[in-house]
Order: structure tokens, then C-alpha cells, then sequence
């Protein structure tokens, strides 16, 4: 079955009638679903499937073993998010396993296919957990300890997906396993539009990370306290949502976003008593991110004094700057027609091995360029071009 027939079975799976597009979140509903029908999948392919201490599901083709190729992405997505980020590089997988068992090929070295856990960090906060807690990026401890919003655990919900929270964290075995890894993933931009070209490997990936800023202030009634009586954390939040644009203007290619806000307790008619404001900031050079995120964490501490206010910051979570295998990326880009080589401003599990283990990634055109929204897409000609050149890189490495 090609990329886009597999992608056209799923296409009613998480869809989100309140936000638009897909809300899969990991362990859940549509992502719960999605995992079920992933095991099915590779069993209909003749292949082993596990899913290991970290509720990563694997799919083997062969003993698992030594210096084994490796590929796959994820199926949990972000909150009303776009069909392909994830689920293509895994039905593309599926595929292209499929198409070489079609032609009798037998591979000398193990191939597997991985669906890592939680890659959005749309329920626990923590992107990229599953490939994480397998590198030992994250310390089992500390991913244990997270909720989703409505407190229930990772270990809770780790225990409920068949994993194993007692064990979970670094898996030096798995990792040890994995010879090559190569992910393929919807591009998050428009360079493949711009370049008329179906496919591109990926050179970079920015370093960032996620940050909350916590503004406490003192809750009280919206029409009884006197404007000069107030410490309203709504304001200190409000300039710092400014101040995370400037701030990141200065810096070269850098991006600073906000899209989460939460007020507490939440009423029209409140002041709030605390404001988190989630923070993700990225730019090509680590010092870049971390002193843009230092500047701003200053100028907010300012901006919730002004007001009687109080700020925390504390780091969710950081990647530094990933340059892909270089000998990797050229071999690929060279064996698939001369593609192009394309930097990202995405976060992927690829991007979390490659400190490990030699990663790679290939990326699909997206004609919208638009990705995280509804209005991602990728014609089925390009998810199936995708999934072709994979068959071909793993033919090619498995031989
Ligand atoms: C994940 O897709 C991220 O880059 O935030
Ligand atoms: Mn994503
Ligand atoms: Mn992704
Ligand atoms: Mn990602």
C-alpha cells in the first residue's frame, strides 16, 4: 500500500471538531487509536512488534540486533495540528517496508521501525520524551514526575500505555541496536516549494527549548478593586509577550513564540492570581537562544515589579544546535538525485539520537509551508515520492 493510502486510513482518527485539524495526544484517544493501528500495520507486514520500557513501539523485520536500520516518527500531534507531522514519516515507513518485501529483498542487517512517544510534548509538556528517556537526554525521575493539565502523571500514563515507569529512562541496549537512523518528516517551511523539488534532506536543526514564566500576583474582584489597589499578573504577561518579539528581533534568525497563556483561576470577572506564560525560543547558536531567554526572563522580572508582582522562570526543556551527520547527509542528498539539503527550525526525535547515533532525515514538500495548523499539507504524489526514497535508503543500508 503506497505513503498516501496508509495516511488516507487514518484520516478520521483525532480529528479535533473544536479546534480544526488533529488533537492525537500521546497515550490518548486518536494517539491511543493510532498506536493500535500502527501494531496492526506491521504485523500485517510480517513484522515483530514490542513497545519497549518507554511505551516507544518498535516493528522488526529480523532478529533485532546489532547495526540494525532504523526508522520511523510519531503519532501524537499538537493541539489541533496538521495531518502529516508524524504520522507520514510512519506510514512512509510502513511502505516502504512493504514495496521491499514486494520485491523479494532480503536485508543483511535488521530494519526497524519506531513510533516514538510524546514527540510534541502536547500533554506532558516535554517534546521529543519518548527518544529522550531512550538516550538517557532526560532522567527517568524527572519524566515520571510530569502531568498532563488534568495531574495525571507520565509514570500513570507510561504504565497505562505498556510501558514501565519502574524502568524507564536511558536504554543503552536499544540505542546500541541502532546502526543508522533515518526519520521522514513533512518539511515545516517552503523550501522544497521554492526549490520545485519533491524531496530534501536535512542539514540542521535550531537549538531551543521551552521555558515558564510564572507571574504571581493577587487575585481579586474585577470591578471592586481599584485600578491603583491592583498586582495584576495579566499585565506583566502582556508586555512580556512584546518583549519576547523584540527580544528575539535582535537576535539573528531567532524566534521567540507564545502560544499558551494560561490565567489562573481563569474568569472574566477575576484578577488572576497567577499567569503562566510558556516561552519557546529558538535561533541557530545555543548561546544565541540562551542569552535571548535571559534578556527577556530581566526585562519581565522588571515588568512584574512594575506591577507588585513576582516572576519564576523555570526551563521545561532544551535541545542545542544539531548538525545532522555530515557524511550521512551528503551520501543521501547524492543518492536521491542530487536533492537538496535543508535546515530546519523544527525539533524531531531524529535530532535527539543524532547526538548518539548517526541520524538523518529526509523532508516532503508541503505546499502551504504551514505546519502546527490545520492547513499543513503534503499531495499524495510527494508523501508517495517520500515514501520511495526511503525504500530506496533502506534497501540501500539494510543490503
Ligand atoms: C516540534 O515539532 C517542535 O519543533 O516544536
Ligand atoms: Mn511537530
Ligand atoms: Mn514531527
Ligand atoms: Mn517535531
Amino acid at each position: 500500500m503506497s505513503t498516501s493510502a496508509l495516511l488516507a486510513q487514518i484520516d478520521q482518527v483525532g480529528r479535533d471538531r473544536r479546534r480544526g485539524g488533529y488533537s492525537r495526544h500521546v497515550f490518548d484517544g486518536g494517539e491511543r487509536e493510532l498506536r493500535e493501528w500502527f501494531t496492526e500495520q506491521a504485523r500485517a507486514r510480517g513484522l515483530d512488534v514490542h513497545t519497549d520500557r518507554n511505551a516507544n513501539l518498535w516493528a522488526w523485520w529480523g532478529e533485532p540486533g546489532d547495526q540494525a536500520i532504523v526508522t520511523g516518527s510519531h503519532l501524537d500531534s499538537v493541539p489541533g495540528g496538521g495531518a502529516f507531522d508524524g504520522p507520514l514519516g510512519v506510514a512512509a515507513a510502513l511502505s516502504a517496508v512493504e514495496s521491499l518485501r514486494a520485491t523479494g529483498f532480503q536485508p543483511r542487517r535488521p530494519i526497524a521501525i519506531v513510533v516514538f512517544a510524546e514527540e510534541e510534548g502536547g500533554r506532558f509538556g516535554v517534546p521529543c520524551l519518548g527518544s529522550r528517556l531512550l538516550s538517557g537526554t532526560i532522567t527517568r525521575d524527572a519524566a515520571n514526575a510530569l502531568r498532563d493539565p488534568d495531574g495525571v502523571t507520565f509514570a500513570e500514563a507510561l504504565r497505562g500505555a505498556g510501558g514501565d515507569p519502574e524502568h524507564a529512562g536511558a536504554d543503552e541496549a536499544a540505542l546500541r541496536r541502532i546502526g543508522r537512523f533515518v526519520e521522514l518528516h513533512v518539511e515545516q517551511g517552503r523550501g522544497l516549494v521554492d526549490l520545485d523539488r519533491p524531496v530534501a534532506v536535512a542539514s540542521s536543526i535550531l537549538a531551543h527549548g521551552r521555558w515558564r514564566f510564572r507571574f504571581r500576583g493577587q487575585g481579586n474582584h474585577a470591578g471592586a478593586t481599584l485600578l491603583a489597589d491592583r498586582r495584576d499578573p495579566m499585565l506583566p504577561a502582556a508586555r512580556a509577550v512584546l518583549a519576547a518579539r523584540e527580544t528575539a528581533a535582535a537576535h539573528d534568525q531567532a524566534r521567540a513564540t507564545v502560544g499558551r497563556l494560561v490565567p489562573n483561576p481563569g474568569g472574566t470577572n477575576v484578577i488572576a492570581s497567577t499567569v503562566d506564560m510558556w516561552l519557546d525560543a529558538r535561533a541557530p547558536a545555543a548561546d544565541a537562544t540562551r542569552s535571548l531567554v535571559a534578556e527577556l526572563s530581566e526585562r519581565a522580572a522588571e515588568f512584574a515589579h512594575d506591577e507588585g508582582c513576582e516572576l519564576e522562570v523555570t526551563e521545561e526543556s532544551y535541545s542545542g544546535t544539531v548538525h545532522f551527520d555530515p557524511a550521512l547527509r551528503d551520501e543521501l542528498c547524492a543518492s536521491l538525485g542530487d536533492a537538496p539539503a535543508l535546515a530546519t527550525g523544527a525539533g524531531h526525535d531524529a535530532g535527539v539520537l543524532s547526538a548518539q547515533v548517526p541520524a538523518s532525515m529526509l523532508f516532503v514538500r508541503n505546499p502551504t509551508g504551514i505546519s502546527h495548523a490545520p492547513d499543513e499539507h503534503a499531495e499524495p504524489g510527494d508523501c508517495d515520492a517520500g515514501g520511495s526514497a526511503l525504500a530506496d535508503v533502506l534497501r540501500r543500508w539494510a543490503a
